[in-house]
């Protein structure tokens, strides 16, 4: 189910339009923050593809967020892994012979889990910094030729865990520092051709995976955060939006945390 409606486009910030005639090209999108990423792009007009590695998944959201506005074409293209270049490219050609273009990419598949380095194996690493950062690498290489003809934007799903040591995260750390690096270089190389590159770092979002596997366990957690909640996903959809949007068209290079300034405490770790 939707987590986002028409209120978002009656009530919210941004005019109705603001996508109209855009497409995003989403990995995870499929999953609980990027989904609703993609809702807000779809409810202002813009047409999506999203992606995954599971099939029916990623085809029932598809459906679903197509329904939120009428007129609007969201394609699931699922048994799509990042860690794979190849099939990256091929999702590439679907959506640009069925919607013609790519102008936003939200390379937001991740893969995580709780563990301490002293039962971290190599593989288990190597698999989350092939899905997180290889894949993050492997979205851009692939989207590259369609964003450079319609001079689009990247933005890159990140975290806060690297600011600081988080225990049980060494994996997914290592790897998000990598994504920024990433993002950062992008926007410096890829400004002159008018592409801007930028990084979202969520802090913990009520009602996701990552909430439940790694923040459900501590009581009165939200008290430890500066703005005394946690975030919702439409707190990262708002700052996608607003990242997408030309009211940030001199914003490259950045990474945007939502996380009512949780980081700055130590809250999470
Ligand atoms: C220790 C583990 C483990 C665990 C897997 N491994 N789970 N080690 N503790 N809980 C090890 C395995 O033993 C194996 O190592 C290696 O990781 C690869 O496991 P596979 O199952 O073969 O890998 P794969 O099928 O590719 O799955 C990748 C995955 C999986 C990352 C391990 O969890 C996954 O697909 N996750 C995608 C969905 C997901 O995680 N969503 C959460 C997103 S939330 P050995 O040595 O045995 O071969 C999120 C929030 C992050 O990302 C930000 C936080 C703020």
């Amino acid at each position: 189910m939707s987590t986002l409606d028409q209120s978002y486009v009656d009530n919210g910030s941004f005019k109705p339009d603001l996508f109209k005639g855009k497409v995003a090209f989403v990995t995870g999108g499929a999953g609980t923050i990027c989904r609703v990423q993609v809702e807000a792009l779809v409810l202002l007009g813009a047409n999506a593809v999203i992606l995954g590695r599971n099939v029916e998944k990623t085809e029932k959201a598809a459906a679903e967020i197509q329904q939120l506005r009428k007129g609007s074409k969201v394609l699931g293209l699922g048994g799509v892994d990042v860690r794979d270049v190849h099939s990256l490219k091929k999702a590439v050609d679907t959506t640009v012979s069925v919607l013609g273009r790519i102008d936003f990419v939200i390379a937001g598949a991740a893969g995580n889990f709780l563990s301490d380095f002293n039962h971290l194996s190599s593989n288990a690493f190597k698999s989350v910094v092939s899905i997180d950062l290889l894949g993050s690498f492997n979205t851009a290489k692939a989207t590259f030729e369609a964003v450079r003809k319609s001079k689009g934007a990247y933005l890159f799903v990140s975290a806060t865990l690297h600011y600081y040591g988080v225990p049980m995260q060494a994996h997914v750390g290592a790897a998000k520092a990598g994504v920024d690096a990433l993002s950062n270089a992008l926007a410096v190389e890829l400004g002159p051709i008018g592409i801007r590159s930028n990084c979202i770092a969520p802090g913990i979002i009520g009602g996701t995976e990552g909430f439940d596997r790694l923040a459900s366990g501590e009581a009165n957690l939200h008290e430890r955060i500066p703005l005394q909640r946690f975030g919702a996903t439409k707190d990262i959809a708002d700052a996608t939006v607003y990242l997408f949007s030309p009211a940030a068209s001199y914003v490259s290079g950045t990474i945007e945390v939502v996380d009512g300034a949780a980081w700055h405490l130590g809250a999470f770790g």
